[in-house]
């Protein structure tokens, strides 16, 4: 029995969980796949930094092509993350013929649909579960397990570390500053945490998934991304006060043959099971036309459980060897990617103004909603006893995203609404 030969490049969280994994699970491996599966060498950039597994130190080097360029090597794992390098290694892997497991998401966001035609041109697998959600095996839930269905929506809390900061948030009444820096002292976020919070690393996932999904090649720069470094403990309380957890949401939605794709704060009904999801989990609710309503729920990062869908991943590379069928799947997005206008995306808006305490402004504000014919669902004046100005928040009833910006433009020139505080989407 020939053993599959692997080529690990980096020895971080994720491929010591990799190391484990297949060490530890050797047997339950084999028997899936009929051969030992072995780690024949790992890249790191410092061979004598102290590893939290035993590895034996002639497997580890320092440079790439030792892996690359391995003769005996079937698979490569990358879990070095970065772009540049990673692409280059990669692309001559798979050019030598080498199947390839990844989970970098801001590599496949980027330049998946180079690296997947690479693939196929060497007929070689790229399999990259792990690049969203960790754990939870939501691109093989799209891929094959609603083969058979037309999924028209896609919501998704799939940073783990912004849905921390909003869960303390919400919990414990802190303050974003507060709950950021704890996050990072935890190691949860990056010390630089701008593409957590900035909902970045969120839109490159939610890239993955509408591409998956709508089986269309989504473009990172066809996600809008808003984060949550301005969301307030107010927000948060009005949120809650009107029965709603304040979520930073991906979502991608269908209709017909048009796309929309976004990242921004939500303000999610607390009925709907996706405003449950709290601390570093993710969760990923997908609709489908004949399925209805799904939600997946798990572990978005981490050691084990993102080494358990890469270790997976290799799994299904290891079996496509076995039956030689590798590089031999379809390509999933085989339609042109056609986006939604503002007019298009319709949604319910909840708004938070500072105005004027006075007789008749009520009726100029809804005034302005009914001008671009934007519906209200609900309408509260909260007092403020910190605050001379009244306090209103709408929620509206579904509307177009461009009329909803429009009345928003309107209030800047109205002298009685002295700061549009919250503009939030809603759902659920
Ligand atoms: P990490 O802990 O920082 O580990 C990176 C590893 O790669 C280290 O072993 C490092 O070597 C090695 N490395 C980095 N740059 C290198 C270079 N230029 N040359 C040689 N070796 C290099 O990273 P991680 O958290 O495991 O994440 C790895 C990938 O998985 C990233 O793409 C990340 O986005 C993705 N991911 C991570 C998680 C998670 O929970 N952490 C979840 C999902 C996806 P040294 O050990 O010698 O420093
Ligand atoms: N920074 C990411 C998060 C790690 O917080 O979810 C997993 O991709």
């Amino acid at each position: 029995m020939k053993a599959i030969k692997v080529g690990l490049l980096g020895l971080g969280t994720v491929g010591t969980g990799v190391v484990r994994i297949v060490e530890g699970h050797q047997e339950d491996l084999q028997s899936q796949v009929g051969s030992p599966i072995v780690i024949e060498k790992i890249l790191v950039q410092n061979k004598e930094k102290a590893r939290s597994v035993s590895i034996d130190k002639d497997k580890l080097t320092e440079d790439p092509w030792d892996i690359i360029r391995h003769p005996d090597i079937d698979v490569v794992i990358e879990v070095m993350g970065g772009i540049t390098h990673t692409k280059e290694y990669i692309l001559e892997a798979l050019s030598l013929g080498k199947h390839v497991v990844t989970a970098n998401k801001d590599l496949m966001a980027l330049h998946g649909p180079e690296i997947l035609a690479r693939a196929q041109e060497n007929r070689c697998d790229v399999l990259y579960e792990a690049s969203v959600a960790g754990g939870i095996p939501i691109l093989r839930t799209l891929v094959e397990g609603f083969s058979s269905d037309r999924i028209t929506k896609i919501m998704g809390i799939v940073n783990g570390t912004t849905n921390y900061i909003l869960t303390k948030m919400s919990q414990e009444g802190a303050s974003y500053g507060d709950v950021l820096k704890e996050a990072q002292e935890l190691g949860y976020a990056e010390s630089d945490p701008t593409s957590d919070v900035e909902g970045l690393d969120a839109a490159r996932k939610m890239t993955i998934l509408a591409t998956l999904g709508f089986r269309t090649n989504v473009a990172l720069e066809n996600v809008s991304a808003k984060g949550i470094s301005q969301v307030s403990k107010e927000d948060i309380l009005y949120a809650k006060r009107l029965g709603y957890e304040l979520k930073l949401l991906g979502i991608a939605e269908r209709q017909d043959d048009l796309v929309s794709i976004s990242v921004q704060p939500t303000m999610v009904k607390q009925s709907h099971p996706i405003a449950s999801v709290n601390g570093v989990f993710n969760a990923v609710y997908v609709y489908g036309e004949a399925v209805g309503e799904t939600m997946f729920y798990g572990a978005g990062a981490g050691e084990m459980p993102t080494a358990t869908s890469i270790v997976a991943d290799l799994v299904a590379v290891v079996k496509n060897l076995k039956l030689g069928v590798n590089g031999k799947q379809s390509s999933h997005a085989y339609k042109e990617t056609k986006l939604k206008t503002d007019d298009q995306i319709s949604s319910k808006y909840f708004l938070l103004l500072h105005v004027a305490d006075r007789a008749g402004v009520l009726a100029r504000i809804t005034q302005s909603f009914a001008e671009f014919e934007v519906s209200l669902e609900s309408v509260l004046q909260q007092p403020n006893p910190h605050n001379p100005d009244a306090e209103i928040i709408i929620i509206t009833h579904d509307a177009s995203k461009a009329a909803v910006q429009k009345v928003i433009e309107t209030f800047e020139s109205l002298d009685v609404v002295h700061k549009v505080k919250s503009v939030y989407r809603v759902e659920g």
